[in-house]
């Protein structure tokens, strides 16, 4: 046990999910299906009528039962003016499909508006007056999170990068970074704008061998690829809502591992963080003992109703079964990509990255491209230098060879036009 961590991790891991039996693999032929009902599933998504949607890293579409979702808590607003208990209860129902996703209890988890905003609220509760005050950080971060960091500057935060090369982040180059003063390594899990996965678990031991923690930014693979926060050895993860798990903006969830817990006192904070919000006592500052510490004001329900119900579905066809699918997908778009003469931004290996696969465009154009993919009926998201397309689980290989040709047009006709 780390002295600092109060790191037990061990204790948890029961079974090693990342050695899963692979019934649902999908084999590389031109025939291959998903282990699940595609067809079924993407009558369920309307917007599917008219475009073809590859903008999973950054939207992921309306589903009939998220909408459904909203429109329960629409009717309960309306008919019976309010009913806190079952909005409360919809709120803990979303912690618990949350916490189904990455093999947490939902006591683990706190609810919260934004990646942002449960970020701030983790960095608050630290204690930045030992020796031991300095943040790894990686140059792949969301820029939110790093902000988060740079910000506690004041409090006497140091922090400490670890480089971007070849468009990925080398596991190897948190060694030297990483030392006795870290006292916690803050890395995405995906890079969000290539898809790139950082192997957490070797990170994770890095980090607790010097006696640190590590956060992980989950908000780009969570729904296409295995999380397990215990047999990844996490300490803490966030993830917002609107991106590969079919929710909505305004939502975000923090798992903050028991042990370690307890040892958390979030400045940022707020009556729901209280052991019994219902107290109202005025002058009692105490702390709930689970992961709801982290909880701050009154939750985003209509969210949460939401949120619950994306995050539902991705449980119920199983993380293991989209993710053999999209590398399906992501083969196809790499392999399609190069064949069509695109760069590729990120790596070539469909088991290190997302389905969020990015093309290098013309410099400065990438919003355009963005826009001249939709004329085609692509939706694609830009970022910085690239566009990228991201399937998800209701994706064809059609909708992939669609996409690409279509990027193909753009790059090759309208750019020039
Ligand atoms: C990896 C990652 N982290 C964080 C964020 C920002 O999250 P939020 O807007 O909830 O603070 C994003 C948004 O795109 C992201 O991709």
């Amino acid at each position: 046990m780390s002295a600092v961590t109060g790191h037990t991790h061990a204790e948890r891991v029961d079974a090693d999910p990342m050695v899963a039996d692979r019934t649902d693999v999908v084999e590389s032929s031109p025939n291959a299906q998903p282990a699940y009902d595609i067809a079924a599933w993407r009558r369920r998504i309307p917007l599917l009528k008219s475009l073809v949607l590859m903008n999973n890293c950054s939207q992921a579409p309306q589903l009939d039962v998220t909408r459904e979702a909203a429109e329960a808590y629409l009717d309960s607003w309306n008919k019976a003016g309010m009913d806190w208990d079952a909005w409360m209860a919809e709120t803990y129902k979303a912690k618990v499909e949350f916490a189904r996703l990455i093999n947490a209890s939902p006591d683990d988890i706190a609810v919260s508006s934004s990646v942002s905003e449960a970020t701030a609220s983790l960095a608050s509760a630290l204690d930045l007056s030992g020796e031991r005050r300095r943040v790894v950080t990686t140059e792949a971060e969301f820029p939110s999170v790093a902000h988060v960091w740079q910000a506690h500057a004041k409090y006497g935060l140091e922090l400490d990068w670890v480089p971007v090369r070849d468009d990925i982040v080398y596991t190897e180059d948190y060694d030297g970074v990483i030392d006795e003063r870290t006292l916690l390594v803050s890395a995405c899990h995906a890079y969000y704008q290539n898809g790139y996965v950082q192997d957490v678990a070797a990170i994770a031991r890095k980090a607790h061998e010097k006696g640190a923690l590590l956060y992980v930014d989950a908000y780009q693979s969570l729904g296409v690829t295995k999380v397990d926060v215990q047999a990844m050895d996490i300490d803490i993860l966030a993830s917002g809502n609107l991106k590969f798990l079919l929710g909505v903006p305004g939502i975000a969830f923090l798992y903050v591992r028991p042990g370690l817990v307890e040892h958390l006192k979030p400045a940022v904070t707020g009556w729901f963080g209280r052991a019994n919000p219902f107290a109202f006592d005025v002058r009692g500052l105490d702390w709930a003992p689970t992961a709801a510490r982290f909880d701050t004001g009154t939750p985003p329900v209509i969210n949460a109703y939401i949120s619950r119900a994306g995050m539902a579905v991705i449980n119920e066809i199983g993380v293991d079964a989209i993710a053999a699918w999209t590398e399906h997908l992501t083969r196809r778009l790499i392999e399609g990509g190069r064949a069509r003469g695109f760069r590729l931004h990120g790596i070539d290996d469909p088991g290190r990255k997302t389905p969020s696969t990015a093309f290098v465009c013309p410099e400065g154009e990438s919003h355009r491209v963005e826009a001249l993919l939709l004329k085609r009926g692509i939706l694609a998201a830009a970022r910085g230098p690239v566009i990228r397309l991201a399937p998800h689980f209701y994706n064809t290989l059609d909708d992939v060879d669609l996409a690409l040709d279509a990027l193909k047009a753009v790059f090759e006709e309208d750019l020039s036009a």
